[in-house]
């Protein structure tokens, strides 16, 4: 996969209607030259793995369970996601912390699951409003890449994700000094830990991109693509955003 990357989180939305998108999105980027991830609600990807073919679009999921079976009614596991066609999944989103009690800690053991199973990780890191106001985005930053990442990761099968907590879905996005350092600080956090291979890992702004600032953002130092939610739901936006990816 390309080092730019522009990612799309369905979060919990997208029925069979919605693999239209999916084919327009096709239609749109038969040779796109920076990666696409698409992670739709888990019901979705095995349709959308078929309707994907040999496209140079990756699929994702949204988060995984540790283990690979078990007694855990209603949850996933990293092995039957890359069965139903998944290369890649989101862990640690703060949508999963907030909403599961996902902590580092589990959100280690799913890395390491997922990895098991083959899967890349897009690992999602980020403060939230108070943390920022307290001065502490940093430090919450820097626990979470450490107590995330497994010492034996693959760089090369790894994404990070920046997406402040306060700026999803809420239409307020950090200022370009605001992404940079942090995205600054994730680069050196991943090659004091990772080498020289840490300075490959791309590292992607997620949190209200949009096609009408995604320029602005992919301008920024360090930002190497997006996670984006909201417009990442219809191809005409996303197809957007891609197109400005191509020409940062
Ligand atoms: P929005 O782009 O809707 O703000 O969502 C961002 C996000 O959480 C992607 O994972």
């Amino acid at each position: 996969m390309p080092r730019k990357i522009a990612a799309g989180n369905w979060k919990m939305h997208g029925d069979g209607a919605a693999l239209a998108e999916i084919d327009a999105l096709i239609a749109a980027h038969p040779d796109p030259g920076v990666g696409i991830v698409i992670c739709p609600p888990a019901t979705l990807i095995h349709r959308m793995a078929e309707r994907v073919g040999n496209a140079p679009i990756a699929l994702g999921g949204q988060s995984c369970h540790a283990a690979r079976s078990g007694a855990h009614t209603g949850d996933i596991s990293a092995a039957m996601l890359a069965d139903a066609g998944a290369s890649h999944v989101i862990l640690g989103h703060s949508e999963r912390r907030i909403d599961h009690g996902e902590t580092d800690a589990v959100i280690l053991a799913q890395t390491q699951s997922a990895r098991g199973a083959g899967l890349s990780v897009i690992l999602c890191v980020g403060e939230t409003a108070a943390q920022r106001d307290a001065g502490m985005t940093l430090d919450v930053v820097t626990r979470q890449v450490m107590g995330c990442l497994p010492d034996d990761i693959d760089p090369s099968a790894l994404i990070m994700a920046y997406e402040p907590v306060w700026a999803i879905g809420t239409g307020r996005v950090p200022d370009g000094d605001q992404i940079a350092q942090v995205h600054g600080a994730i680069r050196a956090l991943l090659l004091s830990r990772l080498g020289l291979a840490g300075g490959q890992v791309p590292i992607l702004y997620g949190g209200s991109v949009k096609p009408d600032n995604a320029a602005t953002i992919f301008a920024i130092a360090d930002v190497d693509g997006a996670l984006v939610g909201g417009a990442a739901l219809k191809a005409a936006s996303f197809s957007q955003i891609i197109t400005a990816l191509q020409s940062a």
